[in-house]
């Protein structure tokens, strides 16, 4: 049995069990996010998914489906808060987009685009996180980090491996590698996993491909 919800005006169908964000996506339309994918559980973690539900924020991605929702994402007052949740997370890390791998392929950098934001209105933290390059395969950028969780789940819900952890509170929560050294190189990761490949941002990256796609051709070039 198929009913619907409303989406900014319009009737989005939806099956038992859906997500608004997996509903919505489905019928096309589009809600901004960063930790969500369709083949992992629910996580919640980095808040750019929230929409207005019968006139309350929630997040997208962990608010189930129901018949009659009225759900408000294109509203100024919410991209607003989007670019302010956006600002966070680059000022937050080091991202210097020019000289990143991940230029033009980078769901922040888009979403950031998509949002219309500008220049951070907060002082930059500039954070001392080192770099692992320690795997043969696969670099950890941590400076790009936005702990959006998604390698925890590939990790452990889609390879069995559960190579990543988020450990830390406050300004001090962190990415945790999983291996007696704690380098990527001890751990069971390899560059074929999902967790590898799942990165939306130029935290982990395969070795040697930097870089491989000219400007103009990468996947977010094209408006
Ligand atoms: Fe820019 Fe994305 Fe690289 Fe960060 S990870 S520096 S936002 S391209
Ligand atoms: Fe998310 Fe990438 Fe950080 Fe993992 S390394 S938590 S996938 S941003
Ligand atoms: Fe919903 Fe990140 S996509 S909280």
């Amino acid at each position: 049995m198929s009913t619907t919800f409303d989406l900014d005006g319009q009737p989005v169908p939806f099956q038992p069990g859906d997500t608004v964000i997996a509903a919505a996506t489905r019928a096309g339309h589009t809600i901004p996010h960063l930790c969500w994918d369709p083949r992992l559980g629910p996580s919640g973690a980095c808040r750019l998914c929230t929409v207005e539900v019968n006139g309350r924020p929630a997040a997208a991605c962990t608010t189930r489906a129901l018949a009659g929702l009225r759900v408000a994402c294109q509203t100024e007052p919410l991209q607003q808060r989007r670019r302010q949740l956006l600002q966070m997370m680059f000022v937050e890390g080091n991202h210097f987009c020019p000289s990143c791998e991940k230029s033009g392929g980078c769901a922040l950098q888009s979403a950031a685009y998509a949002a219309g934001m500008t220049g951070p209105q907060w002082e930059e933290f500039y954070p001392q996180r080192a770099v692992d390059a320690s795997h043969p395969a696969l670099w950890l950028d941590t400076n790009r980090c936005i702990l959006c969780k998604l390698c925890v789940r590939a990790s452990t819900e889609l390879d069995g491996k559960g190579v990543f952890a988020i450990g830390g509170h406050g300004i001090h929560t962190h990415l945790i590698v999983h291996s007696p050294s704690g380098r990527l190189a001890d751990s069971a990761i390899a560059a074929t996993d999902e967790a590898a490949q799942i990165c939306p941002v130029g935290a982990i990256l395969p070795k040697r491909r930097g870089f491989a796609v000219p400007i103009g051709e990468r996947p977010q070039d094209t408006p």
